[in-house]
Order: C-alpha cells, then sequence, then structure tokens
C-alpha cells in the first residue's frame, strides 16, 4: 500500500500514523477510495477559498462574489421572504447622535440625518444663533444649543448631530435613554490630506516645495506649530492651539489629548491601554462608519435603526478638489503615510479597531446585504443623474420609481425630493425654531473659548 504514502517519509507526521492505523483496520477498498477522494475534494475547497480570501483580506467584494455566486442562489427567494419579514417587523429608530467630525464624509452624512428628522418634524439639539457647531472643539455647555422646542412632547430631543465632542454624560443627560450613538470615522492620511486641503493649510504655513505635503510632515512640528499659533478665519473658527491634523478623529470621539490646555492627555498611553479606551466606546456606539465602505456602512445603519432606502439617499458634499497625484507620487504618498502615522498613532489605533469591528459586522449580515448594497448603489446613481438633471432643468422624466425589493417598498423620488435634498437644513430648522420659539438672544463667549 506504499501508494498512499505521498508526504516525506523523514519523519512520521500524524498523517502518516493515522494512514497506518487506517490500513490496518477491516474496510473494503472501495469504501477507502471513496473517503480518500472526499477528503481530497474538501480540502482542495478550503484551500481555493482561503486562498481567495488571503490574496484580498479585506476586498468585500470578493466575499459579495463569494456569496452570491457560490451559495445563496437557490434560496434567493426564501431570503427575500425572511428579510421582507423582518423589515416590516422592525419598527423605525428616531433617537439619535452622531458625532460629526470633519473630513469624514460627515457632512454627506448630514443631508441624510437632517432630512430624516426635517421630515418628521423631530426635536434636534440646534446649535444658537447661526452657529454651526455644538461647542466644538470644546466639550459641548449649556450655551452651545438651544432649548428644546417643543414644550408638550414625551422626549425632549430625538437628535444631536451637529459638530460636537462626544462626551457620555453630557449626552446621556440630554438624549432619551433609548438613543443610538453614531459616528463615521475615515482612514487617518486621507483624512489629514483632505484637511490639509480644505483648510489651506499651505498658504497658512507657506510652503515652497513642489511637494508641500512631504515639506509639511518633514517638518512637522514646525509647520504645526505655526498654523496653531493663529486663529484661523472667522469661516473657519478653529481657536488657537487646536490641532486639525493630530489625532482629530479620536479628539471627536471624547478621547482626552490635552486639549484645552489643562484637560488630562492619554496620548503617551501604551496601545493596550488606549484599546481599552476605545472598548468602551464600541460599547457605547451601535455603528461607527468607515468611509472606505461607505455603501456598506450606510446599509448597515438603514438596518441598525429600521429606516427606508429612500432615507440613506444622500447627496456628496465637500468633496475636497484637489488630486493625491498633484501632491506626490505613489511612492511618496506610501513614505508620508508612515510618517504621518507616527504623529496621528491613536487615530490608526482607533481607525484599525473599528474598521475591523465594521468588517465583523458585515459578516454577521443576512446573506443578501451585498445584494442590498448593489441594489442601493444602482438607486443612489440614478437619484444623482435625476436631481442633477432636474437642476439643469434637461430632466425628462417626471420622477423615479423605484420598484419594490425585500428590503423596502416601492418609493418615487421627485424633484420636490432633489429640491429637499439641496436645501441647508441646519439653516432652515434654526429659522424654523425661531418662528416658533422666537429669536433667542445668544450669549456672548468668551474670548479663549470662541466656537462658531
Ligand atoms: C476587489 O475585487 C474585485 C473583483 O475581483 C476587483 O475588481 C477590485 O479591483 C478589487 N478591489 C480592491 C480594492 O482590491
Ligand atoms: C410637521 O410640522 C408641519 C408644520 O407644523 C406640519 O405641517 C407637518 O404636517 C408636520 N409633519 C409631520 C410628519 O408631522
Ligand atoms: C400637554 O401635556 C399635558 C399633560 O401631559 C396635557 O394635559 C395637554 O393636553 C398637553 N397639551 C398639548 C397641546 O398637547
Ligand atoms: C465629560 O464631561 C464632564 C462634564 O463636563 C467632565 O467632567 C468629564 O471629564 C468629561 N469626560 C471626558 C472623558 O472628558
Ligand atoms: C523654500 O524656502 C526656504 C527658506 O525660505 C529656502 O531655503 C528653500 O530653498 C526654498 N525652496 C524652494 C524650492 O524654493
Ligand atoms: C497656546 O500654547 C502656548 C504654548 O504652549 C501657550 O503659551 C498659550 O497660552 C496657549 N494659548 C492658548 C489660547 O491656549
Ligand atoms: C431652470 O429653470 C428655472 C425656471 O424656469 C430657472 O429659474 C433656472 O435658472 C433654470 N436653471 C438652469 C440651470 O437653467
Ligand atoms: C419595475 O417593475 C415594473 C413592473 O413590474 C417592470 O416593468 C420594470 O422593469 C421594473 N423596473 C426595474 C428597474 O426592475
Ligand atoms: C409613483 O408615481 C406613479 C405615477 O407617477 C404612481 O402611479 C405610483 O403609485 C407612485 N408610486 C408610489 C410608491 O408612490
Amino acid at each position: 500500500m506504499t501508494h498512499y504514502f505521498l508526504l516525506e517519509t523523514s519523519e512520521k507526521t500524524i498523517c502518516q500514523r493515522t494512514i497506518i492505523v487506517w490500513n490496518n483496520m477491516i474496510l473494503r477498498k472501495s469504501t477507502k477510495i471513496l473517503f480518500m477522494v472526499m477528503i481530497c475534494s474538501y480540502s482542495y475547497i478550503l484551500f481555493y477559498i482561503n486562498k481567495i480570501i488571503q490574496k484580498h483580506p479585506t476586498n468585500l467584494s470578493i466575499f459579495q462574489h463569494y456569496f452570491n455566486n457560490r451559495y445563496f442562489h437557490q434560496s434567493d427567494e426564501l431570503q427575500k421572504q425572511i428579510t421582507l419579514k423582518l423589515s416590516t417587523s422592525c419598527k423605525e429608530k428616531q433617537n439619535l447622535v452622531f458625532i460629526k467630525c470633519m473630513k469624514c464624509a460627515t457632512e454627506t452624512m448630514a443631508t441624510v440625518i437632517r432630512r430624516f428628522g426635517y421630515t418628521r418634524n423631530l426635536s434636534f439639539v440646534l446649535p444658537v444663533g447661526t452657529h454651526i457647531y455644538l461647542g466644538w472643539p470644546y466639550l459641548m455647555e449649556k450655551i452651545d444649543y438651544r432649548p428644546p422646542s417643543c414644550k408638550n412632547c414625551s422626549t425632549a430631543y430625538n437628535i444631536l448631530m451637529e459638530h460636537s465632542i462626544y462626551n457620555r454624560s453630557i449626552m446621556r443627560s440630554l438624549m432619551p435613554k433609548d438613543t443610538v450613538y453614531i459616528t463615521s470615522i475615515r482612514e487617518p492620511y486621507d483624512r489629514f490630506l483632505s484637511t490639509f486641503h480644505y483648510f489651506k493649510i499651505k498658504d497658512y504655513v507657506v510652503l515652497n516645495e513642489t511637494d508641500y505635503v512631504s515639506q509639511y510632515l518633514n517638518d512637522y512640528h514646525k509647520y504645526e506649530a505655526i498654523y496653531k499659533s493663529k486663529t484661523f478665519s472667522e469661516h473657519y473658527c478653529i481657536p488657537r492651539n487646536f490641532s486639525l491634523t493630530e489625532n482629530l478623529m479620536a479628539h471627536c470621539l471624547g478621547v482626552p489629548l490635552g486639549f484645552p490646555a489643562g484637560r488630562k492627555s492619554i496620548a503617551s498611553y501604551s496601545t493596550e491601554e488606549i484599546t481599552r479606551y476605545l472598548q468602551d466606546l464600541d460599547n457605547e456606539f451601535s455603528l461607527v462608519m468607515i468611509v472606505e465602505y461607505f455603501y456598506e456602512s450606510l446599509i448597515l445603519l438603514r438596518r441598525l435603526m429600521c429606516w427606508k432606502t429612500k432615507d440613506i439617499i444622500f447627496r456628496k458634499v465637500n468633496i475636497g478638489g484637489y488630486r493625491k497625484t498633484d501632491v506626490s507620487n505613489n511612492r511618496q504618498t506610501e513614505q508620508n503615510r508612515q510618517l504621518y502615522k507616527s504623529y496621528s498613532r491613536i487615530d490608526y489605533i482607533l481607525y484599525d479597531h473599528f474598521k475591523r469591528a465594521l468588517l465583523e459586522k458585515i459578516k454577521q449580515q443576512t446573506p443578501d446585504f451585498f445584494d442590498e448594497v448593489n441594489h442601493f448603489r444602482k438607486v443612489q446613481a440614478e437619484v444623482t443623474e435625476f436631481c442633477d438633471n432636474f437642476y439643469q432643468n434637461k430632466s425628462t422624466k417626471k420622477c423615479i420609481s423605484v420598484n419594490q425589493t425585500s428590503w423596502d417598498n416601492a418609493f418615487n423620488y421627485t424633484g420636490e425630493d432633489c429640491k429637499l435634498m439641496y436645501t441647508n437644513l441646519l439653516t432652515a430648522m434654526q429659522n424654523r425654531y425661531d418662528s416658533v420659539m422666537g429669536k433667542l438672544t445668544v450669549l456672548p463667549q468668551s474670548t479663549d473659548r470662541r466656537t462658531c
């Protein structure tokens, strides 16, 4: 029976022993061969899947392809029925806190969340006057927000989503018990680049090299100190000594990093200690969206909140016009990314942690998850085109009709919907508040705590 010994014979492996034991057993030859064939094909399949997954560990379209095509096609109809049942027994959630951190697609998310609340007359925690920040980048205080506008409702506020720093005790005291906490984060170096261009930091610190991003990062502390010593223009309203580039996402999520002066900083803590800190955030936030998986994150949001497909249609706003190729070539970009990692260590720990958590969440979804993602991509593309045409008076259609799916009923998207999508709803809500409650006096703030 030597033909079974395909392995090296120099050492008696477990496998060899097994085969020997097996040879000594009284089994019919045909049974043995059948068994062997089964084991071989099973290992081959495992090997094949493993190869795909190892090649692209985070490429979701691979999973998607793998799920949709290989396993779940036969049970599509069954799956649809199950999901439809689920979605009809799912009660829309309306109370939420969204931590809005700059350059993390959060203004785009704001077009979703503001519209959701506005069309339902929900009560928002609104910045005072014409401010756009809820105290940001300081912890929120009473002088930063308006009292609730509904005098007689069961809960005072439904939604807190304008720029604020997450703080558990402040927000719990303001929001209903069943509030869902959500935020959105982004690959830290990409977020840095976006911020760098959006706030024109190059001009504030005067960089003269062609590859000015490399110049900045190579002399990081010097240039940080220059722009931090200035007060940004009224429009941006960034206080002195505040870093827009360093660990900003962690700061928005309430991680104490020494701003404002006198606040504790955990920047020098070990990775383990920081991870423990993040574990608390993990427990308090139901969803941390990842910009690199924006569509997947939106579907998770829809499912978590039991919202409609129409609710999560968005408009891209504040997308920087810069191209990365303007700045550095690929090799330099990678070098810069590594360099930046050393300056924004906490943001990287944060990002890696929540990216892993998001991918895990996706794996736990029903098998039709990627079908829904793809369906939503199509709807979003159609609506974007429709609204663009609508605004250029080139529209040939009166509305878009989206058919019923296993996730949602049919709905129409009209020009009125486009108009709402393009309206500045923060201003609209502040005006609506003023017309109901009358204009409130905005208390002056001390100059060392300037916020808008
Ligand atoms: C993911 O896989 C798909 C299909 O193989 C491929 O087209 C796509 O470029 C991959 N994306 C990334 C980011 O690797
Ligand atoms: C919201 O309030 C406006 C004005 O008070 C009212 O006309 C509208 O019907 C309300 N909408 C909902 C969904 O309650
Ligand atoms: C306000 O609440 C009180 C007590 O719950 C109730 O009696 C009253 O009818 C409410 N008023 C309005 C306008 O809803
Ligand atoms: C949250 O806010 C409270 C009240 O302002 C403050 O005492 C506490 O230190 C803050 N927590 C963090 C983690 O900053
Ligand atoms: C940029 O400015 C510095 C100091 O003013 C100077 O030493 C350097 O040569 C300049 N670089 C370029 C590319 O002009
Ligand atoms: C900014 O930082 C400098 C140096 O650390 C300090 O002297 C100054 O008082 C700070 N200014 C503000 C407004 O916090
Ligand atoms: C579209 O039509 C409206 C009303 O007829 C007009 O006010 C507007 O300027 C037009 N917009 C464009 C982009 O042509
Ligand atoms: C929507 O449903 C209608 C009628 O059932 C059908 O004719 C049409 O092709 C469907 N549209 C899409 C995009 O599937
Ligand atoms: C969409 O609009 C068409 C006519 O424009 C109407 O017949 C249909 O009932 C509408 N569908 C929904 C879901 O409102």
